[in-house]
């Protein structure tokens, strides 16, 4: 891979996008790219302004549902999701869902996230027939190597959807299908799916449906708006777990590393910032409006570079440098505005508890490289020649 991302997009799955985010903070408050069509914004003062400004949608005036699932039972799904509509009946439904989320308490999430992980201990020993208790540890099979990463991406994947599903009162059972289910659901929004894949999208909506069904009553906006948490943790919450591996390795924590609550907080919250997860979100103009000084024609798209503003100078100190001691400050990783992320902080211990969880475990030695993703940034690992120590991304 290049030294410098092709463009803004190809940023979330480079080695090191951060230098080319950097250059893009010192230059115009937003810059047209030609090639992708979109206005980039990278300053955290802007975007926060876009998060905020009423102009700013986040869907395109013209397709409220994307062209390929208007004819499909999906589409009813996504037209009622927080996440693709602005206006007064989002803020209220948002508001619904933050009441029902306020109820949890971080002790619940916790304990959820403990019998999360023992569920998937046992389920993965099963499916890999390896010990429950040694499931990364190089030489735990003779010649199973190979297969400890794939444990561990697995492991990483299926833990935080299988949390928000119990947390919705799901069964063991019903998570585990769940977990599955999500997967086949998001993959149909995205713009390229084929046939078959919006098939089997519609089949897991109708199953995640049903499900929720069981658990809950209410209506339907209130059921697809439960199913849009399910959708909403699962790639960003794996991605903040996989990232936070790959900070022990790159600042050099695992000496000092401690498998305590506190440590691995501090460390998901600075891998937030740092290395998110979600790179970017996009806004769509719906009326000519200016912006930090620029005018935005009305259907004109902003790209906004969520994660150049985790190391804006600007908002923090020393941005560019890991520090396991900063004080706690709002963070552009879960957005700002009428679609701030309500599930961060559930993300944030979900996140926690797995690395606390696998900082006891004996990990295989591992390289990675980060899915195709055009806003997630979600490390693959896979097995190393290389001890522990030494691993470097194989995209470096
Ligand atoms: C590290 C993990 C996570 C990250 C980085 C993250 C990030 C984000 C971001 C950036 C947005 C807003 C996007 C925009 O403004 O365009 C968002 C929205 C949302 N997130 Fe999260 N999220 C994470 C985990 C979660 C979890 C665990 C849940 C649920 C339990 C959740 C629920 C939601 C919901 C419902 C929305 C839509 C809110 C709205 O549009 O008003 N997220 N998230």
């Amino acid at each position: 891979m290049n030294n410098v991302p092709l463009h803004a997009i190809a940023a979330a799955q480079h080695a090191d996008p951060y230098p080319y985010y950097a250059m893009l903070r010192q230059g115009a408050a937003l810059q047209y790219d030609p090639a992708l069509k979109l206005w980039l914004a990278s300053r955290a003062e802007v975007i926060r302004q876009l998060l905020t400004h009423p102009a700013a949608k986040v869907r395109p005036a013209t397709a409220p549902v994307p062209p390929h699932l208007v004819a499909t039972s999906v589409s009813e799904v996504f037209a009622m999701l927080i996440r693709m509509t602005d206006g007064g009946t989002q803020q209220q439904h948002k508001a619904w869902l933050q009441q029902r989320l306020s109820r949890l308490t971080t002790t619940e999430v916790q304990q959820l996230s403990w019998q999360s992980v023992q569920q998937l201990q046992s389920t993965l020993a099963d499916k890999y027939q390896l010990a429950a208790d040694h499931l990364f540890s190089p030489g735990s099979k003779s010649g199973a190597e190979p297969a400890q990463a794939t444990v561990l991406n697995e492991f990483i994947r299926l833990l935080p959807v299988t949390v928000v599903a119990l947390l919705l009162n799901f069964s063991p059972c019903q998570a585990a299908i769940a977990a599955v289910a999500i997967a086949d659901f998001i993959a149909c929004l995205l713009p390229d799916a084929d046939a078959r894949t919006i098939s089997a999208g519609e089949q897991a909506c109708a199953t995640l449906l049903a499900q929720l069904r069981q658990t809950t009553t209410g209506a339907d906006w209130q059921l697809a708006n439960l199913l849009g948490l399910l959708m909403q943790s699962y790639e960003a919450t794996s991605g903040l777990i996989g990232n936070s591996l790959i900070a022990l390795f790159r600042q050099q924590l695992l000496p000092m590393a401690q498998t305590n609550p506190e440590f691995c907080l501090l460390l998901v919250h600075e891998v937030a910032r740092f290395d998110p997860p979600v790179q970017n979100t996009r806004r769509f103009i719906s009326a000519d409006c200016e912006i930090a000084g620029v005018l935005l024609p009305q259907g004109s798209t902003v790209l906004l570079l969520l994660a150049a503003a985790g190391r804006d100078e600007q908002q923090y100190q020393n941005a560019e440098q890991f520090r396991l001691d900063r004080t706690p400050t709002e963070n552009l990783t879960f957005s700002s505005g009428a679609h701030r992320c309500p599930g961060d902080w559930i993300a944030c211990q979900i996140a926690a508890v797995a690395m606390e969880f696998l900082l006891r475990q004996k990990l295989p030695p591992l390289q990675w490289q980060y899915q195709n993703l055009t806003n997630g940034r979600l490390p693959l690992f896979f097995h190393s020649d290389q001890p522990l120590q030494a691993s470097q991304g194989v995209t470096e």
